[in-house]
């Protein structure tokens, strides 16, 4: 974790943003996978007929900027996510009070995907128990000392309120600049909410000269089937493969996917709790999760 940090802050000193980046921003579990392989999908379909991501996880074509700086071959890893397209596709957890100040500052477009607080946390529950348990049978961490964690604001990268709430601002105050996406709309309305996503990118997806809306919808269809959970959970990369910057399997960050899972593993109160929690730190931001 330490050498994380270092990283973070390397990040934060070293990083200079071009105001053509697209930085994609989320708290961990909130599907960033997902936003991952969407916006790579959109931007490079039509060019990219090899689909790199048969070969790789999206995080390994997204790079993540926090952890990105404790690989030395940083440098190498900004050039590659410039290489397929004009804009350098890149993604961080930090917080929008934390990012680099010339990050703020230069224009360019970032995309935030939140998600429901209680889906969230059961989310990062089982993704945590499977990376820190050592033993495959030992018991998982116990779900009341994460719901504590969650609401006391000490998980990584959080606390989770004041993280989507700076982008929720921002995202009112420059909505040309910043787009505010919700996990639960994507499964809603996905065809309407990746054209939101292209056309915020510069890639509307745009009718046929008929007028019809044929050519725009296969498109659109391309663009989320090759994003799918089903799909990318089925690769062998994903499968078996690891993450190359850190030593994480890829099989973990694909799980169910499902709105509304944390009734799974919650009790009635444990949920009574967080959206108590909810309601107060959203109230009077006009968010809703
Ligand atoms: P669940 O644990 O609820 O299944 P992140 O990508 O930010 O680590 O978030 C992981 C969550 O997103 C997991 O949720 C995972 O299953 C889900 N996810 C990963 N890829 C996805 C995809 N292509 N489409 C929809 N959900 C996806």
């Amino acid at each position: 974790m330490e050498e994380y940090l270092e990283s973070m802050a390397a990040f934060r000193s070293e990083f200079q943003p071009r105001n053509d980046d697209i930085l994609l921003t989320s708290f961990p579990k909130t599907g960033t996978t997902w936003l991952m392989a969407l916006c790579h999908n959109i931007l490079n379909l039509e060019e990219d007929e090899e689909d790199i991501l048969t070969e790789k996880n999206p995080h390994d074509v997204v790079p993540t900027l926090d952890g990105a700086y404790l690989a030395d071959q940083v440098q190498n890893i900004l050039l590659h996510s410039g290489r397929r397209t004009t804009s350098r596709l890149l993604h961080t957890h930090l917080p929008y009070s934390c990012l680099p100040e010339a990050v703020r500052n230069s224009g360019c477009k970032l995309v935030h995907l939140a998600r429901n607080p209680k889906d969230t946390l059961v989310s990062m529950w089982h993704f945590y128990n499977k990376i820190l348990r050592r033993e495959p049978m030992s018991s998982p961490f116990p779900i009341e000392r994460a719901v504590e964690s969650f609401c006391s604001g000490v998980i990584p990268w959080g606390p989770f309120y004041e993280h989507v709430v700076g982008y929720w601002e921002e995202s009112r105050k420059r909505p040309d600049e910043v787009l505010f996406l919700k996990y639960e709309e994507l499964c809603r309305d996905p065809k309407d909410q990746v054209r939101k996503l292209a056309s915020f990118l510069g890639k509307s997806f745009c009718p046929t000269k008929n007028g019809d809306n044929d050519d725009d919808d296969d498109v659109v269809e391309k663009v989320l089937q090759r994003s799918s959970l089903g799909r990318l959970k089925e690769l062998e990369v994903n499968k078996n493969g690891v993450l190359e910057i850190v030593p994480i399997p890829n099989a973990h960050f694909f799980r169910k996917g499902t709105v509304g899972d944390w009734k799974s593993c919650l009790t009635p109160q444990m949920a009574k709790r967080i959206d108590h929690l909810t309601q107060f730190k959203l109230r009077g931001t006009g968010l809703s999760l």
